[in-house]
């Protein structure tokens, strides 16, 4: 079978890695891809937000599944446009895929159906949020815009007139376009965070084996939030009680809540939990794979990602035994100088042939005169598995540093 990954980040290239892995796979396409899966993969130049281009491509090249990466597709339709042209596609399509497209919609089904979750109001105007923001004593507070900002539609806000300033370069200034429109201002909860990532089909959940993403720029979670700066799994946090509970709680009653609402969900979801001292409550759900989370979970599948996605598709994912390796997994990012502000281009990296018993997955990568540039804010993710989270990080440490590229920035505290 021929597939077609949609997406370029480090997220696509272990999917492409991971799908060329199957025996039933003849040849994998990526869209746009990037320097690291055109080793693996034949890459098309056609954005991963071009749907028109990416039904023609997979009707014409006879691709017998299209896998998507990305959430603003999903957001978009393209799993609604592939099925009405009788193309088999894997992930949800827009009805459910509104449970990362919109935050309003999504905290209202979480209370709507007793999901615990932060308390919040929702704001379709400037002066309303504001006038909120005077009557309210608590910092810090919570602001989300409600629609796709790339991972930066949150803030938290110190203080009154940092929230005030939020707000206004929301829904004023339209910083996020028209995902400001509407916000919501929530509770700031604290504790751990963990990424709970499902295989789901119209009757069955399946968890993956767990994750910790680390979001923040600098050690010690400072600076600002990013996509995601490295991730291990197992998550120390985890065990099958907590794992129970969260299916028992948050899981399962908010895909009941989905299908209740007519909106029936199939494909990746990704909750993003936080272990507040009154039990695990939802931070946010995403309708695909994490990044990087992918990194250090695929890794450790045995089943074929390929047979998954199919029993997905067809409704059979309770029929299939999704196994997994015991073993650690750690994946580093290294990332551009200056990210997740701006940052520089077209720099060489170099070293890349170095590198030993890790896995590196391309995240911003381009070739140019036969070389490999920067092209992103998150360049490269450096995974390994071991016997131990510990000792995949020393090894990724090690690779990460025979890595060169001028401005290279990586969180020396994954796993801490
Ligand atoms: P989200 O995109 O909603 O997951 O938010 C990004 C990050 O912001 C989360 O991973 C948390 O670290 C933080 N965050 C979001 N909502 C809250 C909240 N209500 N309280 C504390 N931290 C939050
Ligand atoms: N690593 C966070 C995300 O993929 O949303």
């Amino acid at each position: 079978m021929k597939v077609l990954v949609v997406g370029g980040g480090g997220r696509e290239h272990t999917l492409a890695w991971k799908l060329a892995q199957s025996a039933q796979v003849s040849k994998v396409y990526c869209a746009p891809g990037n320097a690291g899966t055109a080793g693996i993969a034949t890459n098309l130049p056609i954005s991963d937000n071009d749907l028109p281009a990416l039904l023609r491509f997979a009707r014409d090249n006879n691709i017998g599944l299209t896998v998507v990466g990305p959430e603003v597709p999903l957001v978009n339709g393209i799993v609604d446009e592939f099925e009405v042209a009788g193309l088999r596609i894997f992930g949800p399509n827009a009805r459910a895929a509104i449970l990362e497209g919109s935050k309003v919609f999504t905290k209202e089904l979480l209370y709507k159906y007793d999901i615990p979750t932060a308390e919040y109001h929702r704001f379709t105007e400037a002066s309303k949020a504001l006038e909120f923001l005077d009557s309210n004593k608590t910092y810090p507070i919570v602001i989300k815009a409600d629609g796709l900002a790339a991972g930066k539609g949150v803030l938290i806000s110190l203080t009154k007139e940092e929230a005030q300033q939020g707000v206004r370069e929301m829904m004023e200034d339209k910083v996020f376009g028209l995902a400001g429109d509407e916000i919501i201002i929530e509770e700031f909860m604290t504790g751990p965070e963990l990424s709970m990532l499902c295989f789901v089909d119209s009757k069955t959940v399946v968890p993956m084996v767990s994750a910790k993403d680390y979001k923040r720029i600098g050690e010690n979670d400072t600076g600002l939030n990013t996509g995601g700066m490295g991730a291990i799994s197992p998550n120390p946090l985890y065990d099958n009680e907590l794992e129970a509970h969260c299916l028992e709680h948050i899981i399962e009653p908010t895909l009941a809540g989905m299908r209740k609402e007519g909106r029936p969900f199939k494909g990746i979801l990704y909750c993003g939990i936080m272990l507040t001292e009154a039990g695990p409550k939802v931070l946010e759900y995403n309708v695909r794979f994490g990044d990087p989370e992918t990194q250090v979970i695929l890794p450790r599948l045995k089943t074929d990602l390929l047979d998954i996605f199919e029993a997905v598709i067809d409704d059979t994912l309770a029929d299939l035994e999704v196994k997994w390796d015991q073993s650690a997994a750690a994946t580093v990012v290294l990332a551009s100088q200056g990210y997740p502000e701006a940052y520089p281009k077209g720099l060489v990296i170099s070293g890349l042939d170095q590198v030993k018993n890790s896995v590196v997955f391309h995240a911003g990568t381009a070739e140019k005169d036969e070389e490999v540039v920067t092209s992103g804010g998150r360049v490269l993710t450096i995974t390994t598995r071991a016997a131990t989270v510990a000792d995949a990080l020393t090894t990724s440490y090690q690779n990460a540093d025979t890595i060169h590229f001028s401005g290279k920035t990586m969180r020396r505290d994954i796993g801490s």
